[in-house]
Parts: structure tokens; C-alpha cells; sequence
């Protein structure tokens, strides 16, 4: 019984590689949800806006170099940043549509293989963060992605690597994970995103409590 508490937000994060389309489909889902009355927003991380997101633009540029654990920390502490304006957003009843988030900052660090950056430990930093109610991971082979325009413009965007970061998303799969193959066509994908992130949206209004990352 949550009787008195105001109906709250869902946080719904989008992930896979680079190039796969999360832009358009968290633009259109949020779209979406507002001609339908519900209160949206989207957001992006890395949030390039702020000072350390400036810092995390000019090493993705490759105008800067940094320790892979340095760099890893900057991601960390940008979705940190942010951590107050997000709880407040869902608290207040918004729904946060995230392109990328904590599953990102575990996959592509740990994909990077440096022996002190596991899984466990990059999970282990996140845990000041809220839980996604839905990630909608999409995904794609690595080779269709680098046949997309502006692929290969960023430090991450080489086929090798894009194959051990899906690797990495796999392994964190759990059952709030919804998994879209997004070759299809930008209506089929956005059909499908729709129907599976409306019944989050409704439990999260309807009191389903938010979660703790790893919970
Ligand atoms: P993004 O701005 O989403 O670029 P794109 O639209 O090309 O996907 O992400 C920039 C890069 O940063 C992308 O290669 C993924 C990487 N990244 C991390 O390595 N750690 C993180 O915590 C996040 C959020 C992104």
C-alpha cells in the first residue's frame, strides 16, 4: 500500500553499441509518450555539457589521452552529477528515457580488458545510481554498425572493440532487460520499443518501487 506517495516516473535506459539507432528510438518513444498524456523527458550520457563531460568529449574526440581507470571514473562521476536532478525528475512523476547509462560505463570499460577494471568492480561504482525499470538493449553485428554513416569518427567505434563491448552487455543481461534487434526498419523497432516500454511506464505510476544498481 502506497497510499499519499505521488505516482512516479520510470527510468528507462537505452544501450548497445555505437551507431545502432538508440538516438531516434529514445526520441521517438519519448514523443510518443507525451501525445499520450504521460510527462517524459530524454536524456544523454555522457552529458557532454558539463565540465567533466567536456573532458569526457575531448578524450572520446581523441583530443585527449587518459588512464583507462581516470577516464572510467569521469563517466562515473557524470551520471553522479546528475544523480540529484534524476531521483527528483522520477519522484515528481517524470519518466527519464536515457540513451546510455551505468550498463555503458560497465560494458565499454570492461571491455577494454585492463585486469584492475573487471565487471565487478566498474558494477561496484555504480552503486549510488538508481536501477533501469527497463533497458532496452539494441542490438546489431558489429560489421552493419560500421557500415553506417559516421562510423569510425570516435575512440570506440572500431569493429573489434564494438564485438567484446556486446560481449560485455550480454553478460549483464537480467530480466529487466529487453533485447530488440535493431536492423529492422526505424517504425518496426519503434512499434516493438513501444510495446514494451508503455507496461513499465504504467507499473512505475502505479508504485512498482525504483531499484538500486545491482539490485
Ligand atoms: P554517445 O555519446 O552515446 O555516442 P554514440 O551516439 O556514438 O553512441 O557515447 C559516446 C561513447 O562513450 C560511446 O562509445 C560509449 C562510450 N561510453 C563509455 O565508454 N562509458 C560510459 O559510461 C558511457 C555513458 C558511454
Amino acid at each position: 500500500n502506497d497510499s499519499g506517495r505521488r505516482p512516479r516516473g520510470a527510468l528507462i535506459a537505452f544501450e548497445g553499441g555505437d551507431r545502432c539507432g538508440k538516438t531516434t528510438q529514445c526520441s521517438k518513444i519519448v514523443e510518443h509518450l507525451r501525445s499520450t498524456g504521460v510527462d517524459a523527458v530524454m536524456w544523454r550520457f555522457p552529458d557532454r555539457s558539463t565540465s567533466i563531460g567536456q573532458s569526457i568529449n575531448a578524450y572520446l574526440a581523441e583530443q585527449s589521452h587518459m588512464d583507462d581507470a581516470v577516464i572510467h571514473m569521469l563517466f562515473v562521476a557524470n551520471r553522479l552529477e546528475k544523480r540529484d536532478e534524476m531521483l527528483r525528475l522520477l519522484a515528481g512523476g517524470t519518466t527519464l528515457v536515457l540513451d546510455r547509462y551505468s550498463y555503458s560505463g560497465v560494458a565499454y570499460t570492461a571491455a577494454k580488458g585492463v585486469p584492475y577494471l573487471s565487471m565487478e568492480y566498474c558494477k561496484s561504482l555504480e552503486v549510488l545510481l538508481p536501477a533501469a525499470d527497463l533497458v532496452v538493449h539494441m542490438t546489431m553485428t558489429p560489421e552493419s554498425m560500421a557500415a553506417r554513416g559516421g562510423y569510425g569518427e570516435e575512440r570506440y567505434e572500431k569493429v573489434e572493440f564494438q564485438s567484446k563491448v556486446m560481449a560485455a552487455f550480454e553478460a549483464l543481461r537480467d530480466e529487466r532487460w529487453a533485447v530488440i534487434d535493431a536492423s529492422g526498419t526505424i517504425d518496426d523497432i519503434h512499434e516493438q520499443v513501444t510495446s514494451i516500454v508503455e507496461p513499465v511506464v504504467r507499473c512505475a505510476h502505479n508504485g512498482c518501487a525504483l531499484g538500486r544498481l545491482w539490485d
